[in-house]
């Protein structure tokens, strides 16, 4: 949360340090995620902060959190909303939960490839759905980031999508994905990312659902004997700041933060879109069985997936038609 001076304690939103009343506050604002310290999205929120400190000529601060420490996701969103954490780049899984609209992102093979899920994402139809979250979850949606397109690990043999029936394969914990296993005969199990690698190396799960730098630069391949390249979702995140704490910022302060935070989570689709091709070779360099599918694979579970989400996201039909637009 921001960090109050005794003497605005009265005051809803508050700072560090008074200036005097005509001058801007000094924030000391605190950045949350799941990812581990070395991941992009840690590394870009990190930038993020530096460069706030400087263009702000040291008026804000951004001290990150990474790895889960000031709880899941779910956890942080709650705090988003109390306005007790400022900010977070968060997956847009997360964010369906609270508003399924953000489902439609996960419509199976929305996107070719890793550089059409960034055009889907940096569309102007994607930016005006962020207009919601403050009505429907409480915090302000600055932009979009990403991580690669989804793939799947798995500590057996898989040949067809028949060979993941029955696997217990992990998911990250939301609805969209659960569909689309659940649609495929797999038993999903949903767990929050840093109990990933070691209930793949222990053999809690069979497989799991991840992306690409995950896989190769985390070293998730490890433990696994097939790797199949399959690209069936994209995994959006979104940069978001706590309305409570939105609401006490200048409108300078606003700009100022929405453009340096949008400037790191642009950088952040540009890495996966340059990055993602390297990682997918390096697997394949591993020795580790590597198959590359596509939507035949996974016979007609989009049009089944889209049957039920189209129910509960308004955004599905315009996305899928922006994608089509857009390939
Ligand atoms: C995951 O749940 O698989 C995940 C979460 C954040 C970043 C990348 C992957």
């Amino acid at each position: 949360m921001l960090f109050k001076a005794k003497t605005l304690a009265g005051l809803a939103f508050a700072a560090t340090v008074t200036l005097g009343a005509s001058q801007a506050l000094a924030n000391e604002f605190r950045l949350g995620l799941i990812t581990p310290p070395p991941h992009i999205w840690t590394k870009a929120a990190e930038d993020f902060g530096a460069e706030l400190k400087d263009k702000s000529g040291g008026r804000h601060s951004v001290t990150v959190f990474p790895a889960q420490q000031l709880g899941n996701e779910a956890e942080m969103l709650q705090q988003l909303q109390t306005g007790a954490l400022d900010m977070a780049f968060m997956t847009a899984a997360e964010v369906s939960n609270r508003d399924a609209d953000f489902g439609a992102f996960y419509a199976p093979f929305l996107a070719n490839d890793i550089g059409h899920a960034a055009r889907i994402l940096q569309s102007d139809y994607a930016r005006s759905m962020l207009d919601q979250l403050p009505g429907k979850a409480g915090v302000v949606g600055i932009g979009y980031g990403m991580a690669g397109l989804r793939q799947i690990v798995s500590r057996t043999e898989v040949k067809s999508a028949d060979d993941l029936k029955g696997l217990k394969l992990r998911i990250t914990p939301f609805a969209p994905i659960l569909d689309f296993y659940n649609a495929l005969g797999a038993a999903p199990t949903p767990m929050p990312l840093p109990a990933v690698y070691d209930a793949l190396a222990n053999g809690q799960v069979d497989a799991i659902d991840m992306d690409g730098e995950l896989i190769w630069v985390l070293k998730y391949y490890e433990n696994a004997d097939t790797i199949i390249e399959s690209n069936h979702m994209m995994f959006p995140m979104i940069g978001l700041i706590s309305a409570k704490v939105w609401a006490g910022l200048s409108e300078d302060d606003r700009t100022l933060i929405a453009e340096t935070m949008n400037k790191h989570l642009d950088a952040v689709v540009a890495s996966y879109v340059e990055k993602e091709p390297v990682w997918i070779d390096e697997i394949k360099g591993t020795g580790k069985t590597y198959i590359k599918v596509g939507p035949e694979f996974f016979g007609d579970i989009g049009a089944r997936w889209d049957a039920i989400w189209s129910e509960k996201s308004p955004s599905l039909a315009e996305l899928r038609n922006l994608a089509a637009a857009t390939r």
